[in-house]
């Protein structure tokens, strides 16, 4: 049996899907990412914009994903072009804003290269710079495919973004069943997740 094709669908290709859109949106801000800046070059020099529609994609060979839309600039510039996804520490949220087209005083915008390479943003938690690998029509964003050439990373907290926020880490959950990461987040997740009481607290610690 096949994929369901834009023709099984003609109504959604035309935007009559009766969905409530704003529900959508809400309920798709209910995902939480990461951040990135995506960097490209343009004739005056380094150009930047905020995604969050990053993904990793194949290991082999090495791809990324990022979802533009259709009208913004980047997806013009991108076609057929290099770029270079960073991601953005939490201490970046001053660049986030910019490269979303609200910029902000005193934002330090800091490009750092390798020889032929795009520049990525100094301070990001990771970076990865690409090659063009392909561009994809999907109904009002473009998904441009990059296989990546050089990469590296920091070990600095990560700027997220879920319900139209942005946000910080909370507590480390563990690594798999069993396995919290450390007495003291899990009490701490318990005690946030159930509101408890200082009672309710006692009673938590008295099961450890
Ligand atoms: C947190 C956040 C995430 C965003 N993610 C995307 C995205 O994934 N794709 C996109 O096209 N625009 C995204 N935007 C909006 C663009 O950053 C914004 O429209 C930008 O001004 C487009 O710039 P350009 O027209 O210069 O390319 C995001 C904005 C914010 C604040």
């Amino acid at each position: 049996m096949g994929l369901p094709s834009a023709s099984t669908y003609p109504a959604a290709t035309r935007g009559h899907t009766g969905l409530d859109l704003r529900h959508l949106r809400r309920c798709l801000g209910r995902f939480t990412t990461g951040v990135t800046v995506v960097s490209y070059r343009s004739g005056e020099g380094m150009r930047g914009v905020t995604v969050n529609s990053f993904t990793s994609v194949s290991l082999d060979p090495p791809l990324v994903l990022v979802s533009i839309a259709r009208g913004a600039k980047a997806a013009v510039a991108l076609r057929d072009a290099p770029f270079t996804v960073n991601v953005l520490a939490a201490d970046q949220l001053d660049l986030a804003w910019t490269f979303a087209g609200r910029p902000v005083d005193g934002a330090r915008v800091r490009w750092d290269s390798r020889v032929g390479g795009v520049a990525h943003l100094r301070g990001s938690a990771a970076w990865f710079e690409c090659a063009p690998w392909d561009a994809i029509d999907a109904g009002d964003h473009v998904l441009f495919l990059g296989a990546v050439v050089a990469h590296d990373q920091r070990q600095v907290e990560p700027l997220l973004f879920q319900s139209g926020k942005f946000r910080a880490l909370g507590t480390e959950l563990g690594a798999g069943p069993g396995r919290q990461a450390d007495p003291l987040s899990w009490i701490q997740h318990r005690l946030h997740a159930q509101r408890l009481t200082d009672d309710g607290a006692r009673a938590v610690l008295n099961q450890l």
